[in-house]
């Protein structure tokens, strides 16, 4: 609370930015709650593997980090739900203390769910009265944070979406997510025939620049050198998908990486993790089907493929005589005339590692943590899914998972070497 809540208040006034972020803030968080809706209490307590995180710990997490960024450090008073939560809910923040180990984030059936919202209502009630009435200095200072905070909450419905598709997949029954089709969760198909844009290369710039949020992962904005290249006017769809399996794609070796190989074969992988072959028990049917939110459908030949690891994208990629391309390409060719499918369908696999950009530095405090020490070993995803929140991303967003990861919203587009 400010000293003077009288001149907090003038402030408050003086600055539509407050009420811009407390209406945004109110509708971010409404919609997370919205997005677990369809499920139970036990849906939203189950993790299916380590790297998928429970619905139930994402409400909770994302509550956390409000408690933990904004209001433990800007907020003076701020009395804490409970503090057995800053342990159990922190997940990767080594300057704000140990955690609760990862893979065991399915055992907490305690505390229930019904303590989850209230938790979440006590972040929220202090969050509306801070953004209310902070005096105009703390409020300078958090402010970005509850940007980021925002933005954070959005990744985190998109991953509640592809965590608990997982955990419905390991299902025999292979139940939906929601029977309906959502409007926000439609893949458009395609019937685009595949066309060749034709860039020039030459340097270019990459990266965010201007004043609208951005991670600080897209920063700084600098210059590119890039060779000829082409770029396919629209992601690969589950059809051409299909030709590759039926031609052998995963039983050839010379298509994959070494490392892509051995995951075929550990694996077993024989299509994309959640393609339903025909003859299949689970949904016993003649022909391919593809398990999603709305539960088993029939392949639809003309929507992007998707759930593919780094791995397969580029083995396609090479059975078609083509190549990823990298961010900077992808980046460069936004906005060609003829480019489809940039966002809103599948996040595209890129042949660039996720290094940080020429410059970068990591944003000053614990936030720092959000992005720059995961720069290793992992690849750049470009666009963005139908998991991921209207609004959400940008041209210059860079998405990352390690190579082997099937369970995004994944898939790719194509590219080649020259211009003609
Ligand atoms: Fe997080």
């Amino acid at each position: 609370m400010p000293a003077n809540p009288s001149s907090a208040l003038a402030d408050s006034r003086a600055d539509p930015w407050r009420e811009t972020l407390a209406g945004r803030y109110a509708r971010v968080r409404k919609h997370s709650l919205a997005l677990a809706s369809p499920l139970s209490a036990e849906d939203q307590c189950i993790q299916s593997m380590p790297d998928a995180s429970p619905t139930k710990w994402h409400l909770a997490h994302t509550s956390w980090f409000f408690e933990a960024v904004v209001l433990a450090a800007h907020a003076p008073g701020y009395r804490r739900f409970d503090s057995r939560f800053f342990h159990l809910f922190n997940s990767y923040y080594e300057s704000l203390g140990p955690r609760h180990p990862r893979p065991q984030r399915g055992l907490l059936t305690r505390p229930a769910l019904a303590e989850v919202h209230a938790y979440r209502e006590h972040v929220d009630a202090a969050m509306q009265r801070f953004m209310a009435q902070a005096a105009m200095a703390a409020w300078e200072a958090a402010a970005p944070l509850v940007e980021l905070g925002l933005n954070h909450e959005q990744q985190h419905q998109e991953l509640i979406l592809t965590d608990i598709l997982h955990a419905l997949s390991c299902n025999p029954l292979l139940p939906a997510y929601q029977d309906a089709e959502a409007p926000a969760l439609r893949l458009a198909a395609s019937t685009e025939p595949l066309d060749w844009i034709a860039m020039p290369g030459g340097v270019v710039q990459a990266g965010h620049a201007g004043q609208g949020f951005a991670f600080d992962n897209e920063t700084p904005r600098h210059d590119m050198l890039l060779a000829p290249y082409r770029i396919a006017n629209r992601l690969v769809t589950c059809g051409e998908y299909a030709q590759f399996i039926a031609d052998g794609g995963y039983e050839r070796v010379a298509l994959w990486l070494s490392d892509g190989w051995a995951a075929v074969q550990a694996g077993g992988w024989k299509a994309p993790v959640y393609w339903i072959a025909p003859g299949d028990p689970r949904a016993p049917a003649e022909h391919w089907q593809v398990f999603g939110l709305n539960g088993v459908r029939p392949l639809d030949p003309a929507a992007p493929v998707s759930q593919l690891s780094f791995y397969e994208a580029a083995a396609y990629a090479e059975w078609a005589g083509a190549r990823l391309p990298t961010e900077f390409e992808w980046e460069g060719a936004h906005g060609a005339p003829g480019m489809t499918q940039t966002t809103g369908h599948v996040w595209q696999w890129t042949r660039s590692s996720y290094d940080p950009y020429p410059g970068f530095r990591p944003l000053a405090g614990a936030v720092g943590e959000y992005n720059g020490k995961f720069m290793v070993g992992q690849l750049v995803l470009r666009g963005g899914s139908s998991a991921t929140p209207a609004g959400h991303t940008r041209p210059t967003y860079r998405n990352f998972f390690p190579p082997g990861a099937r369970w995004q919203f994944s898939g790719l587009r194509l590219a080649k070497d020259g211009s003609c």
